[in-house]
């Protein structure tokens, strides 16, 4: 059995995380052992570093592992995986914390991760470009197509018992250059909506390329009035707010839809903060309650 090795967090708001020995881990029957070859640093790990929040509504018990994204290689399989090999490349969404059991997280050399939590990383894709996915992709494929969360149509991805999106469907994504932002761009274009987001100038080229249909400056005093003359003759399907200010994009996502045709639900990223919205507009916060992640065939190319 070779040796583990994890960076562990010893207590609460601890720092430095302090690279010990970690037991190896054995896979349950649906479990993967991944030699980790990259991991990303999500703003998880540092929100639970300096603020030790409860995760998953329990206090965390250390020392413990952090670690949300990884890639790495397959070393061992449980009895009953169906969908991955040893030796194969995959990229997953290490949900340690969330569930209270360091060995299911990311900062280590050997992780266990439940099969459904993974996907194959396409050849030609380098594991550490991989590694920036697992839970951007996860939370903006939550927030849009979870039944109880935005519920988009599916059928241009493949579900053949939904209905496509009428043509001038339209999402608004406040946040399209960040991680969960540019996933929900891609995603959402590819499920046939119209994608209206907000970004930095600096930006809106790189949001366009990725399937935004319209890009707006954030910083614009002006942004609201100009978006809902955008959609005007759209039917708007939801917003995804992928920043959460209380001050700024919450309420102003909610005047869009306010103030637009179509539905006026707001699915947050973060917990949605406790202001008064405009009649008729609903908030959710994404909850990540599965990892839709293994459902989702990477095509790089085609994106
Ligand atoms: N990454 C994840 O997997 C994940 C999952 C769930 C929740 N979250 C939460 O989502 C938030 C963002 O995380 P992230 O990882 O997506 O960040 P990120 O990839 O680092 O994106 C940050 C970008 O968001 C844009 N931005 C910042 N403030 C903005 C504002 N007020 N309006 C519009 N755009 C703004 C900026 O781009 P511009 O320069 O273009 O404005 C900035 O470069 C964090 O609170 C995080 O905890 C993240």
């Amino acid at each position: 059995m070779p040796p583990n090795t994890a960076a562990w967090i010893t207590g609460p708001n601890a720092s430095p995380l302090e690279v010990k020995k970690a037991p190896y881990p054995s896979p349950g029957p649906k479990d993967l052992i991944v030699q980790t070859a990259a991991v990303a640093i999500n703003p998880l790990e540092y929100k639970i570093q300096d603020y030790n929040p409860p995760i998953g509504g329990r206090a965390i018990q250390y020392p413990t592992i952090l670690g949300s994204d990884m890639a790495g290689t397959i070393v061992e399989i449980g009895s009953d995986v169906t969908a991955c090999k040893v030796g194969e490349r995959i990229m997953a969404h290490a949900h340690g914390v969330s569930i209270g059991q360091p060995a299911k997280s990311a900062f280590q050399l050997f992780v266990v991760v439940p099969e459904s939590f993974a996907t194959l990383v396409p050849e030609g894709i380098e594991l550490e470009a991989a590694t920036v996915l697992p839970l951007a992709c996860d939370t903006a494929m939550a927030g849009l197509f979870v039944p109880n969360q935005l519920g988009l149509s599916t059928a241009n991805l493949g579900d053949t018992e939904s209905a496509p999106p009428p043509p001038g469907s339209a999402l608004l994504v406040w946040g399209g250059s960040s991680s969960v932002g540019c996933c929900a761009i891609q995603l959402a274009h590819a499920a046939g909506y119209e994608v209206y987001t907000l970004a930095s100038v600096r930006n809106h080229e790189l949001c366009r390329s990725i399937g935004a249909t319209a890009v707006f400056d954030h910083a614009d005093p002006d942004v609201e009035d100009s978006i809902v003359a955008a959609l005007e003759g759209k039917t708007m399907a939801g917003a995804l707010d992928c920043i959460v200010d209380k001050d700024k994009t919450v309420p102003v996502c909610a005047r869009i839809l306010a103030r637009t045709s179509g539905r006026k639900k707001l699915v947050t990223v973060l917990a949605p903060p406790e202001i008064d919205m405009p009649e008729g507009v609903e908030t959710q916060r994404c909850e990540l309650l599965i990892s839709p992640l293994a459902s989702l065939t990477l095509d790089f190319d085609k994106r």
